[in-house]
């Protein structure tokens, strides 16, 4: 297993970009190197520069891994999937609740079987390396050996992942639900087990305030109080008729925010999955909790949901956090490069553009301060975990007849999220280690 290997010295050659702030609220945010050098050390970035200025710096008998016509990234960052549902992507017909009813939750009984839920798990880290993700916050079942499975994969990778056992304690199948202290306590046990071991980190994940009594909404509240550094990740105002059947359950509450926040469940690592119908209000609560939003356009668009309002959310006057989702599996891909293509279409059905840094941020950095990890991941920068992707500029024949005819890294950033998709991705390094190569032939992850 990579975890159980000594953290060994690497170093990557290629064309590098990587963005320093937020495009959305200031200027000149990315970092370009068109011959770059990369050295890791012990699973860190110790250097990044011009490869000539920065080779000197490489120790003897440290590889130099050449990346031509390629572009690295720091990894891509999904802040919102489950990785159960891989088994309906792509089902027909139904919006978010008959969705739930019909294909999510017989989905997910099916994780009462252990070899079941390590199967999925394996399955899920195959897809989202060779897609170029390195983090995700992840929505287990509500079965703790779902936890379990996920967490174990993810330590083999050395990944780091923030996941959580759903808490659900009505308003699905019985085999499928907990109750307020059943998920407390078995929550309690996981973090114990989990959070903050290795690189993996705990989200209590209530699954939405229809699926929680109020019980259990204190109850996720109460955990979050116990222990620092947790996260909290739920859905929130996702289609018009789950907003109602919110406030006609919880008729004494202001908004469907709201509902949260007097849980308690409102804080500065608390992620929101979809936030379409969202008011000013509760942006600006958002804004002032340091709560996060999760943009998840190809779920918005498959299920009929409606469109994100990213820029208004980005509002410089109140910004509030926003990373992007894959939502799978109502999102209909892994690929956060795809969704990024679908991304820029949801901007352009409301008037608005989504430029490339912007794009690229929301993918990486943005999704980084979402989860309040950009002190660690989301950048290439000296002291940050070596979790980088690599980009095929010629993956396909087309891509690399357009790819050739870029004047500038922002043009060349913007065909890569409008054709960019696994193909694309040509490997992904975790913690300094390349867990994904697609020209290795004999990759467990190989395509
Ligand atoms: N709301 C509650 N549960 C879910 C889910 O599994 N997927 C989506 N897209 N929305 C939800
Ligand atoms: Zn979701």
């Amino acid at each position: 297993a990579a975890s159980a290997q000594p953290m060994r010295s690497a170093a990557l050659r290629g064309r590098a970009a990587s963005l320093t702030g937020n495009p959305f609220l200031a200027e000149g945010c990315l970092h370009h190197i068109e011959d770059a050098l990369i050295l890791i050390e012990g699973g860190r970035i110790a250097a990044f520069g011009p490869y000539a200025d920065t080779i000197g710096r490489v120790p003897e008998g440290v590889p130099v891994t050449e990346y031509a016509n390629a572009l690295i990234l720091p990894g891509l960052i999904d802040t919102h999937v489950h990785y159960p549902q891989l088994q309906m992507i792509a089902s027909y017909g139904e919006q978010l609740l008959a969705w739930l009813d019909k294909y999510t939750f017989p989905a997910e009984l099916e994780f009462a079987d252990q070899a079941h839920a390590e199967r999925v798990a394996k399955l899920f880290f195959r897809e989202i390396l060779g897609a170029g993700t390195t983090t995700a916050a992840v929505y287990c079942t509500v079965h703790p050996g779902s936890v379990e499975a996920f967490f174990a994969e993810s330590e083999r990778f050395n990944t780091r992942m923030v996941a959580g056992k759903v808490l659900m304690d009505r308003n699905a199948p019985a085999a499928l639900l907990d109750t307020a202290q059943r998920g407390y306590d078995e929550s309690r046990a996981l973090i114990a087990r989990w959070h903050g071991r290795g690189r993996q980190l705990y989200a209590v994940t209530p699954r939405f305030a229809p699926s929680c009594t109020q019980a259990q909404l204190d109850a996720a509240g109460a955990l979050l109080a116990e222990h620092d550094g947790l996260f909290l990740q739920t859905h929130l105002y996702e289609t018009t008729d789950e907003v109602a059947w919110v406030m006609d359950l919880f008729p004494d509450r202001a908004s469907y925010l709201d509902v949260y926040a007097r849980a308690g469940l409102v804080g500065p690592r608390s992620v929101f999955g979809h936030a379409i119908h969202v008011g000013e209000d509760d942006l600006c609560t958002c804004h002032q909790a340091g709560a996060a939003l999760a943009h998840c356009p190809t779920s918005n668009g498959f299920l009929g949901s409606g469109l994100f309002r990213l820029f208004d959310a980005q509002d410089p006057r109140r910004p509030v956090r926003v990373g992007l989702g894959t939502d799978v599996g109502a999102g209909t891909t892994l690929s956060l490069l795809k969704t990024l293509g679908d991304a820029y279409k949801v901007a352009a059905l409301q008037g608005t553009k989504l430029d490339a840094l912007r794009a690229f941020w929301l993918a990486t950095l943005g999704g980084a301060e979402a989860l309040r990890l950009d002190d660690r991941i989301g950048r290439i920068a000296p002291g940050y975990e070596a979790d980088l992707c690599v980009l095929d500029l010629a993956a396909t024949p087309l891509l690399g007849f357009r790819t050739g005819t870029c004047r500038d890294i922002e043009e060349l950033l913007f065909v890569l999220m409008i054709l960019g998709d696994h193909r694309t991705v040509r490997a992904t390094w975790v913690a300094g280690e390349c867990v994904y190569d697609n020209r290795r032939t004999g990759d467990p992850l190989r395509y």
